[in-house]
C-alpha cells in the first residue's frame, strides 16, 4: 500500500490551521515534519516546525513523520519525543561514526517510536546496509535537503530500486519513503521502483484540490 507523507514547510502561518483540517479531510496519511536547524543545512525551521506539530497534535490524529535535517540529532529528538510521532528520521551524514547512528537509533526506540533514516542524493546507498536491522524505514532524498520546490533528481530514482532489490533479496521488511520534487507525473516512477511513502510538500499544497492531489499522488 502507498501512503502519503504531505510535508507542511511550505503552509502559510496564517493559512496553518485551516490548512491541516483540509489535509486531513483529504486523508493525508501523514503530516510531514522538515526539522532544519541552520548548521546541517541553511535554513532554520525550528521555531516554525514545532510550532506547527503543536498545533497539528492539538486538532488531529493524523500521525505525525519528523524529518530532522540537524547537526544535533539527540537534543532534537529528545525535542520531538513529547509530541509522540509515528516516526522520527534523521541524516546519516550528521553522525560522525557508527556508534551515534545506533545510539540515536536506541534513544528512538526506547520511546517506543519508529526509527527512520535518511540519505541525501550524493551519498551511497550502502552505507546504510548495516543499520537496516534495527530500523523501520529508510528515506531516500530525491532533492538536496534544504528546500521545498525543488525538481527531483532523476538518478535518485536508481537507488530506490536498488535498495528495494537488496531488502528483497535479504528478506528485510521495511518501508522505503521518497521525499523531495514529487509530483503526480513522476510519483509512478518512484512507486515501481519500490517507494511505499511518498513525501510531497508543494504538488499537494500548491494544489487546487488536496483530495484529488493525494488520490492520484497514491496511485488510486
Ligand atoms: C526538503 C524537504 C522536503 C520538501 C518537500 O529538504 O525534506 O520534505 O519540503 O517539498 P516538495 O515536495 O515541494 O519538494
Ligand atoms: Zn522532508
Amino acid at each position: 500500500m502507498v501512503e502519503i507523507s504531505t510535508s507542511i514547510l511550505s503552509v502559510k502561518k496564517e493559512e496553518a490551521i485551516k490548512t491541516f483540517y483540509e489535509l486531513e479531510v483529504a486523508n493525508t496519511n501523514y503530516f510531514h515534519i522538515d526539522v532544519m536547524d541552520g548548521k546541517f543545512v541553511p535554513k532554520n525551521t525550528l521555531e516554525i516546525m514545532n510550532e506547527y506539530a503543536n498545533t497539528i497534535k492539538h486538532i488531529s490524529n493524523i500521525p505525525l513523520d519528523v524529518h530532522l535535517m540537524v547537526k544535533d540529532i539527540k537534543e532534537n529528538i529528545l525535542n520531538y519525543i513529547e509530541l509522540r510521532p509515528n516516526i522520527i528520521t534523521f541524516h546519516i551524514e550528521a553522525c560522525n561514526n557508527k556508534e551515534e547512528v545506533m545510539e540515536c537509533i536506541k534513544l528512538i526506540k526506547e520511546n517506543n517510536i519508529k526509527v527512520g533514516i535518511a540519505i541525501k542524493p550524493a551519498t551511497d546507498i550502502l552505507e546504510i546496509y548495516n543499520f537496516l536491522p534495527y530500523i523501520h524505514m529508510i528515506l531516500i532524498m530525491t532533492v538536496e535537503p534544504g528546500l521545498g520546490g525543488q525538481k527531483l533528481i532523476p538518478e535518485t530514482i536508481k537507488k530506490v530500486k536498488d535498495l528495494k532489490n537488496y531488502l528483497e533479496e535479504n528478506k528485510i521488511e521495511i518501508d522505503i519513503e521518497v521525499d523531495g520534487g514529487i509530483k503526480e507525473n513522476n510519483v509512478t516512477n518512484l512507486i515501481e521502483a519500490g517507494a511505499n511513502i511518498i513525501v510531497a510538500g508543494t504538488a499537494i499544497v500548491d494544489s487546487e484540490d488536496y483530495k484529488k492531489t493525494i488520490k492520484n499522488l497514491r496511485g488510486n
